[in-house]
């Protein structure tokens, strides 16, 4: 069956959609996008990154030509024309097209692309035995420079060679500092701490995305009665916790049992990792708004 990509408020074939070579994404990394989850026909915190989406275009004065409920109609329909149940779904969306940086120059609608694929960042083998992770020399730029709130195209240059770094070493995923030493975030993925049997995440103030993952988790732990905060996180933090956890949209829930080559806790996924797996397990086979209703 034909692959379909919504570009440009048309449903097309993938293989015959384009985007211009003077687009802004493609010239300057100016844009926004975001990465969605579809489980069992039905698509998970679609109004949260829909909104976060918003959010970022509105940031950087980039006007989306429709209405947020629009916007969700049209991701819900090119699942639908793919006949998926569950996949990714990329939501890119750029400036528009011209020449020069100066955004004036620009006299058409944002570019707007929605695709869906299957996408599986790890192994299984990897959610059950924990991901060993290092931490990368790039570092998040501070939000006085890029706000880490904004989901836009260029600020991810840093997180791609921080993802080298730990392809260099055979390591599955980086943890990011801030200008500070802190951990911020890593390169895909929020970070959670056990300790005590509370959880920690470092607050997006230190550089980390506002991740909708992110927030699932935070409130299925205080629904397991577990205590959550935000608070600074460093390295000795992590070397010393418990257990350490990673979430993100594209990765879900994995537990990171080594980093920097030291084992984290008994160096296996914890009872509190396992639990929250499980419930963010619950949380996505029910809580999705239906594809197919
Ligand atoms: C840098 C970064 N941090 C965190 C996350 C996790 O955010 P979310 O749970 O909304 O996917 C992502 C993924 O989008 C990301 O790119």
């Amino acid at each position: 069956m034909a692959e379909y990509v919504y570009c440009n408020g048309t449903l097309v074939r993938a293989d015959e959609a384009h985007v211009g070579i003077y687009d802004h994404g493609f010239l300057y990394g100016d844009g926004v996008f975001e990465g969605i989850r579809a489980y069992n026909g039905g698509v998970f915190r679609l109004t949260e990154h829909v909104r976060r989406l918003y959010r970022s275009a509105h940031a950087l004065s980039i006007r989306l030509p429709m209405e947020q409920d629009e916007f969700r109609a049209a991701i819900i329909e090119t699942v639908k024309a793919n006949n998926m149940q569950s996949c990714y779904i990329r939501v890119s969306v750029s400036r528009g097209t011209g020449l020069g940086l100066d955004p004036e120059q620009i006299h058409n609608d944002p570019t707007i692309i929605i695709s869906t694929r299957q996408l599986r960042l790890y192994p299984q083998a990897m959610y059950d035995e924990g991901l060993d992770v290092i931490t990368a020399s790039t570092r998040v730029p501070p939000a006085v420079c890029i706000d880490p709130q904004i989901k836009s195209l260029g600020r991810y240059i840093n997180n791609i060679l921080a993802k080298m770094e730990a392809n260099r070493v055979g390591a599955g995923e980086a943890l990011m500092l801030n200008m500070a030493g802190n951990v911020a975030e890593a390169t895909g993925d929020n970070l959670f701490l056990v300790r005590d049997g509370a959880l920690i995440t470092p607050p997006t103030s230190e550089g980390a995305l506002v991740g909708i993952t992110r927030e699932a988790v935070m409130k299925l732990a205080a629904d397991l009665g577990v205590p959550v905060s935000e608070k600074v996180v460093t390295l000795y933090d992590c070397y010393t916790s418990d257990e350490t956890f990673l979430t993100g949209t594209a990765a879900e829930v994995i537990p990171m049992v080594r980093l920097d080559s030291r084992a984290i806790g008994s160096g296996k996924p914890g009872p509190i990792t396992h639990a929250i797996i499980d419930a963010f397990r619950r949380c996505t086979a029910t809580e999705c708004e239906p594809v197919y209703a």
